[in-house]
């Protein structure tokens, strides 16, 4: 038995930011934010569309890419910290509703950027456990709602979308998921949070306080860059494979930066690891199902491709996966 990643799709919001509109507005520069991220641009979503409709047609796409209808779902897990309602419902039930998979498992997961991967682990084992035989893990996100557009420091790094996998038990050992390491380190927890803030613009007096992305850039810089290298030290020394045996590194996208001090810690070249931060910024837990679905578009991931996900975020979290596509 294995459980495969049987098909994968994304929604990208249509309304591109570059860095330079984004300068017209805030105390930046393309060039600044380029050299300390990657990051180019990012995409918003429009007024009026929620994280469940981003992961709704993420997920209506991946279905048919699978060839299954809703009503083949057994569990719907949605991966992130920007839910339509902040506590209840979760967004994966309003998922469900959505699409039509009337009666399956929901739930949402909460762990930052690294929400994709803890999902995916979770789904794989629910789906092993015979909890049923074909999953949606999906990751979206809506950043630019609980982004402080007046921070210089946190508004350039973040942008909206969505991306989601059907998830299939079949009779074919060793492929699909192989291995997972999850963890965490919860004394880090208010380096990366949502504070509520006092509200300034024109909706101040119906909605005085607003949550917005607090971040300490440099701790959660130190903190990605140690993740990357002790996940890739674990995943070498727990398994079998070798750095070579991998054809990609498909890593949170958060920031260029922190996944090349990473990877000249291991000699690992440049073209190994799978980077899109360019063009969407960093997307939480949307980033990695972005980046697995645009190499899919692309024709970079070929059947038996050992690949290896690697995430870390809010939490603090982090999490690698092992996979033969
Ligand atoms: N444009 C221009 N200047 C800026 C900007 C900006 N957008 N932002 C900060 N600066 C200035 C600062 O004010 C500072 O100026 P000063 O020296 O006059 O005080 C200078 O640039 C340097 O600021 P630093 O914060 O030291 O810049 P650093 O090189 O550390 O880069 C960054 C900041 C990019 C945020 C980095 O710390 C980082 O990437 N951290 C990790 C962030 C991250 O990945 N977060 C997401 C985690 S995943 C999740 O769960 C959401």
């Amino acid at each position: 038995m294995s459980v495969v990643i049987r098909s994968i799709a994304s929604y990208i919001p249509r309304n591109r930011v570059s860095n330079e509109e984004l300068a017209v507005k805030l105390d930046t520069t393309d060039e600044w934010i380029r050299s300390h991220t990657g990051i180019g641009a990012r995409h918003i979503a429009d007024q009026g569309v929620m994280t469940s409709d981003m992961a709704a047609d993420a997920a209506r796409q991946a279905m048919e890419k699978a060839r299954i209808g809703p009503h083949d779902i057994d569990l719907i897990v949605v991966a992130t910290a920007t839910p339509d309602y902040f506590g209840f419902p979760s967004t994966a039930c309003i998922v469900q509703d959505k699409i039509g998979a009337y009666g399956c498992t929901a739930f949402d997961v909460v762990a930052g950027c690294t929400g994709f991967i803890y999902a995916l682990d979770i789904a794989s084992a629910m789906l092993d456990a015979r909890h049923g035989r074909h999953a949606l893990v999906i990751g979206a996100e809506q950043l630019s709602r609980v982004v402080d557009w007046s921070d210089r420091s946190t508004a350039v790094l973040f942008g909206d979308g969505a991306g989601a996998a059907v998830l299939s038990r079949i009779d074919e050992p060793g492929r699909g998921c192989l291995s997972f390491i999850l963890g965490a380190e919860g004394s880090g927890a208010k380096d990366l949070y949502l504070v509520q803030a006092a509200r300034t613009d024109a909706y101040a007096r119906e909605t005085p306080m607003v949550p917005v992305i607090a971040m300490n850039g440099k701790k959660v810089y130190d903190f990605a860059v140690k993740s990357i290298t002790v996940l890739i030290e674990r995943i070498m020394h727990a398994t079998v494979y070798k750095l070579e045996d991998f054809s990609w590194i498909i890593p949170h996208q958060a920031n260029a930066r922190i996944v090349q001090a990473a990877g000249k810690r291991f000699g690992i070249p440049a073209e190994k690891f799978y980077l899109n931060m360019d063009e969407y910024a960093n997307t939480s837990a949307a980033s990695i199902p972005l980046a697995l679905a645009e190499m899919e578009g692309k024709g970079l991931l070929k059947t038996n491709d050992l690949i290896m996900l690697l995430g870390f975020g809010a939490g603090l979290t982090y999490g690698a996966a092992v996979i033969r596509w």
